[in-house]
């Protein structure tokens, strides 16, 4: 692998490579087709995982372990973060997010932030965190990632096994659309089901959103950063679904940052997903991330209650 990027961050160069090595090493396992089995386990959220799930998050602790500045590493697939070294930054990891769409073939990626001085859950909050995004494996192997405030976008070419990385330039874009699962509409607050009905309907001339949901944050996140949109992933008066299903440190706050960093914006309803308090490593969260005006509009209908 090549990756020719300077981090604006110190000590972080060695971070970004055992990240991207991992990203290289999954896709690889992932287009030669392996890996695509229910595995016999499921992982620390209940979720169940095929052999790929387990496949990636191996391949993140092995390069990340071999890192002198990595302190702490935490994935979705283990109970508890896992101490690699002394150095400043902890990494927290989804390292195959999407996997049942991998399975038809939707891109799935993996998800990643980087926090300094993060020893417990707590400290892996969004006013600490240094560098977040995702990498997309789909027709190629591509990286959306905020190093500082600084955001990138880029693509591994296979044959010369070079990263091209580079900056995004501009305002965010902002079409209309909006990512959301539809089924729990009659469980979510009020609030939201007049947000959706007010955008998704054609009435009074107003053209209404459209509405794109592929089931891989990794994928919807990539089309919010190419084109615009609002992703939704609410809470819902139906159990387990309360606060959700995403989870606030290795999936929610690392999106997050990189919209913010876009000039977008994030919210759980009531505050931004950067500003929330984190009480437990595998913690749900509501989560809307979009542009700065649809974030504000949905808070406004979330005010209203
Ligand atoms: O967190 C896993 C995940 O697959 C996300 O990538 C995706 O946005 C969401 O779950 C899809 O959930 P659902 O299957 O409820 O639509």
């Amino acid at each position: 692998m090549s990756l020719n990027f300077k981090s604006q961050l110190e000590n972080m160069d060695g971070v970004y490579s055992a990240l991207f090595a991992a990203a290289e090493k999954i896709y690889g396992v992932l287009k030669k087709g392996e890996g695509l089995k229910f595995a016999t386990s499921s992982n620390e959220s209940g979720d169940d995982q095929i052999e790929l799930d387990v496949i990636a998050d191996e391949a993140f602790f092995e390069t990340l372990s071999k890192d002198p500045f990595v302190r702490y590493v935490v994935s979705e697939e283990r109970p508890d973060m896992v101490k690699t070294s002394d150095g400043p930054y902890s990494v927290a990891l989804d390292p195959l997010d999407g996997s049942k769409s991998a399975l038809i073939g939707i891109p799935s990626g993996a998800i990643f932030g980087v926090w300094e001085n993060a020893d417990e859950a707590k400290d892996f909050h969004g006013g600490n965190i240094l560098s977040g995004g995702f990498f997309v494996f789909g027709m190629n192997l591509e990286v959306y990632f905020a190093d500082g405030d600084k955001a990138y976008k880029g693509q591994f070419d296979d044959a010369s096994g070079e990263w091209t990385l580079l900056p995004f330039e501009g305002a965010m874009p902002s079409a209309d659309i909006l990512a959301i699962n539809g089924q729990m509409q009659k469980v979510w607050p009020t609030w939201l089901q007049n947000y959706v009905s007010d955008n998704l309907q054609a009435t009074g001339g107003k053209k209404p959103y459209n509405m794109r949901w592929f089931a891989s944050m990794v994928s919807d996140m990539k089309r919010m950063v190419l084109q615009g949109g609002l992703f939704a992933y609410p809470g819902a008066d139906f159990k387990g679904y309360e606060t959700g299903k995403l989870r606030l440190v290795y999936e929610a706050i690392p999106m997050a940052f990189l919209i913010h960093a876009l000039g977008g914006s994030s919210t759980n309803g009531e505050m931004s997903l950067l500003k929330m308090p984190v009480d437990k490593l595998h913690q749900k969260v509501p989560v809307f991330i979009g542009d700065k005006a649809k974030i504000e509009s949905l808070e406004s209908y979330a005010a209203k209650g």
